[in-house]
């Protein structure tokens, strides 16, 4: 048996678990799996070890294929030895990363691990540096992924933390840095393993991971999803799905705006509509649920969207949207995948707490990645695009390529009641009805500047259009920045 024992793997198996051969076959197309390596022991003398047989090293490493393009993979096993990591077996998970970037295609980690193995001391950890050297590495020109399938603990954490996308199984996973046992010696708090770092912790208040999958089979299902939108290698056109212009339909759009400036709606709708029916998928949906990232696609192509969300905070820009949104930006280009970001934000969000926590340092990164960002750089600015947030949002100063705007858009440095209140304060205050004269100069404000005319006549606002043009628009600038020139400066995909 190439694992280690039917014992160990009997209570994998009752644990709901597979074994690391098990979940590769799940994740590759069938029959492609050649696995490397297999035949690696440890050379651990230490505390018995010796004469101790730990198959594969406890850790199955090859190359296979998805959707038919070639696929590095490595998968802890954890019926060996805990999926422990020792000298031999970070030597394999270091070999295939070293094999992928001189292919130039993708690596998928199943992480699987009781963490470093105890009994190979500073050998273990100098495993880890090395892993995390070459994650570092490869970051933003091959695209990596981890699969959480069992704990992961201890420093460990930090390989899937580096990598692009962090995928995590309910009610399996964990990740933490220090567990209960020592939060409980060293602070007296109490947590169970599950509320300290599992999967709906990670999802829904850390951010560390951006899905929680209900089965293994799902996770593995959504591995293989997001590869269909992302190239092998940076440098490389993302895959195109066949699309057939004659089967364009007219979105409707023109009635999702609510009559009401300050109604939430869900950027969902306006999402659905303008990409290819059944092509988003989102990340971190759970996580800074303010801004909505996904992937899509638009006439078969990749692109990656970031939406402002009215329906949560008013679809105000916060510390966590901030770096949610410039994370996603700077992986969307990384790999050549256009971005369309769709604008509906009344500000930064206000108050001490985003102010202490640094908003001014995360807010920047948003301007910094879009300002560097070389891929076409699409903008539809649906209703508010409100100071600092509007310009974060890519607007034309940004380099966005087209900017376009509903006649819904309302361009402005604030909103009509704080702008009126400031600006006509003196004739408010002096007015025999002081609460009509505040309606009447809102109302003049807004007629001025809460449109999209205002930015039109500068040039800000390519084109204002119809809410149900906007695909048809999307489509055609794609096309014409298909061939959009980049310097192909390499950047990785970790926030700065
Ligand atoms: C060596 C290990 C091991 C480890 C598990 N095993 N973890 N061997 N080093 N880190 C072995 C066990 O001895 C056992 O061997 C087999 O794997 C299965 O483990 P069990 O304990 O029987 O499994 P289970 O009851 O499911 O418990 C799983 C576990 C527990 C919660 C993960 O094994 C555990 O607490 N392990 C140690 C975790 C840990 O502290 N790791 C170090 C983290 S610090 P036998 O022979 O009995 O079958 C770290 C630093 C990294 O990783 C720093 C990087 C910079």
């Amino acid at each position: 048996m190439a694992c280690g024992g039917a014992k160990a793997v009997g209570k994998q198996h009752d644990l709901g678990k597979q074994t690391a051969r098990e979940r590769i076959e799940m994740l590759l197309d069938p029959g492609t799996f050649t696995e490397v390596d297999r035949f690696v022991q440890h050379r651990c003398a230490a505390f018995g070890m010796a004469d101790k047989d730990i198959p594969a090293d406890g850790v199955v490493t090859g190359y296979g294929r998805v959707g038919g393009r070639t696929v590095f993979v490595y998968a802890q096993d954890f019926t060996a030895q805990g999926g422990s990591l020792g000298e031999m077996h970070a030597a394999k998970i270091c070999k295939i990363m070293d094999m992928a970037l001189r292919a130039g295609c993708p690596v998928v980690g199943l992480c699987d691990s009781g963490g470093a193995r105890i009994q190979e001391a500073v050998d273990a950890l100098s495993g880890y540096g090395r892993i995390f050297y070459r994650n570092a590495r490869a970051s933003g020109r091959i695209p990596q992924i981890s699969v959480i399938m069992g704990p992961c603990a201890g420093g460990a954490v930090y390989s899937p933390a580096l990598t692009d996308f962090v995928i995590m199984v309910e009610k399996e996973s964990q990740m933490f840095i220090t567990g209960p046992s020592v939060i409980a010696a060293t602070t007296g708090e109490e947590i169970t393993a599950e509320e300290l770092g599992g999967a709906e912790t990670h999802t829904t208040v850390s951010g560390v991971a951006h899905l929680a999958a209900g089965s293994e089979q799902e996770a593995l299902e959504s591995v293989r999803r997001l590869l269909s939108y992302l190239p092998s290698k940076a440098g490389e056109l993302p895959p195109t799905l066949p699309w057939r212009k004659q089967d364009e339909t007219r979105v409707q759009l023109d009635t999702v705006i609510p009559d009401q400036s300050a109604y939430p709606y869900d950027v969902h709708d306006v999402i659905d509509a303008i990409l290819d029916p059944g092509s988003c998928m989102e990340l971190q949906p759970w996580y800074a649920d303010n801004i909505v990232v996904c992937f899509g696609r638009i006439g078969g192509r990749s692109v990656g969207v970031i939406a402002n969300q009215p329906f949560s905070m008013g679809g105000s820009l916060d510390i966590n949207a901030s770096d949610k949104a410039a994370r996603f930006i700077q992986l969307c280009d990384a790999f050549g995948i256009p971005l369309v970001n769709l604008v509906d934000v009344p500000g930064f969000l206000p108050g001490s707490d985003q102010e202490h926590a640094g908003i001014i340092r995360h807010g920047a990164k948003l301007l910094y990645v879009y300002s560097v960002a070389e891929v076409p750089k699409l903008t539809v600015v649906l209703r508010k695009a409100y100071g600092g947030s509007y310009l974060a949002m890519c607007s034309k100063d940004l380099g966005a390529d087209f900017v376009f705007a509903w006649p819904t858009a309302e361009i402005a440095v604030m909103g009509a009641a704080g702008a009126a209140s400031v600006v006509f304060r003196k004739e408010i205050a002096a007015a025999e009805d002081p609460a009509a004269e505040r309606k009447a100069k809102i109302e003049q404000y807004s007629g001025q500047f809460a449109t999209p005319y205002m930015a039109a006549s500068r040039g800000f606002v390519d084109l204002v259009i119809k809410p149900s043009e906007t695909r048809a628009r999307l489509l055609d600038a794609l096309e014409l920045l298909e061939c959009k020139e980049r310097r192909g400066q390499l950047r990785g995909n970790m926030p700065l």
